[in-house]
């Protein structure tokens, strides 16, 4: 390319290139930017200051310090946590709080749907698995025996152990759902299977 006069560069370039030539390439002697040099002289004064902290007046921890600190610290976050959320135990109470609540029972529902209406039936009615709306119970009505039992499944029978799929609280939600078909009389429902729970051995 020819040289140009209307090169946006307007200066001098004589006096900015430097000496060096390799090859015929050569370079320009940019100065680096002040922000630059001010990190490199930065932390070159630093790390004098930094070994006199960390290895003489010990007011600087070390890695391992500062990582054992930091864990202490996760330890704490993880205790406060499990004491403001106790792990969920399925007693009459806590499932009583499932049972009867209308959010519950719908979020129930949306799981039943999902994960047991193929062997129980949408309504509950009984197909592969037992009628789940009579008062009949294979395994026990109460809520904790439901709760157990879905938890647990019947493998001999083909009724899978949703403790390891669904979290405890999905579980409670289906107790709350099982328990609001109680009644319901769907139309072809599956005979009654199992003992009756009448008010008087139920817990609730
Ligand atoms: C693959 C089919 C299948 C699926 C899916 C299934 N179940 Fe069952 N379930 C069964 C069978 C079969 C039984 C009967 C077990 C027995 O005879 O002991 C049963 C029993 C039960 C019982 C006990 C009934 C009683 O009379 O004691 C409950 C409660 C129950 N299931 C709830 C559920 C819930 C809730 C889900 C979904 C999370 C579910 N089941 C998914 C097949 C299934």
């Amino acid at each position: 390319m020819a040289e140009n006069d209307s090169t946006p560069s307007a200066r001098d370039e004589d006096a900015v290139i430097q000496g060096h030539n390799y090859d015929g390439i050569r370079e320009y002697d940019n100065p680096m930017p002040g922000w630059w040099l001010w990190i490199l002289w930065g932390t070159i004064l630093w790390s004098p200051l930094y070994i006199l902290g960390v290895h003489f007046l010990d007011v600087i921890p070390t890695y391992e310090e500062d990582l054992a600190s930091s864990q202490a610290e996760i330890v704490q976050i993880r205790e406060a946590y499990e004491a403001a959320n106790p792990a969920f135990q399925a007693t009459p109470e806590t499932l009583a709080q499932y049972v009867g609540n209308q959010d519950q029972i719908d979020a129930g529902a949306a799981l039943f749907a999902t994960n047991c209406a193929a062997c129980h039936r949408p309504d509950g009615g009984g197909l592969i698995g037992p009628n789940l709306t009579d008062e009949y119970w294979i395994h026990g009505g109460t809520d904790v025996d439901i709760f157990n039992v879905i938890s647990a499944g019947v493998i001999s029978k083909g009724m899978a152990p949703w403790g390891p799929i669904l979290s405890a609280e999905a579980r409670a939600q289906l107790v709350a759902f099982v328990r609001s078909l109680e009644g319901t009389s769907p139309p072809d429902a599956m005979a009654p299977q199992g003992d009756p729970v009448t008010a008087d051995t139920d817990d609730v």
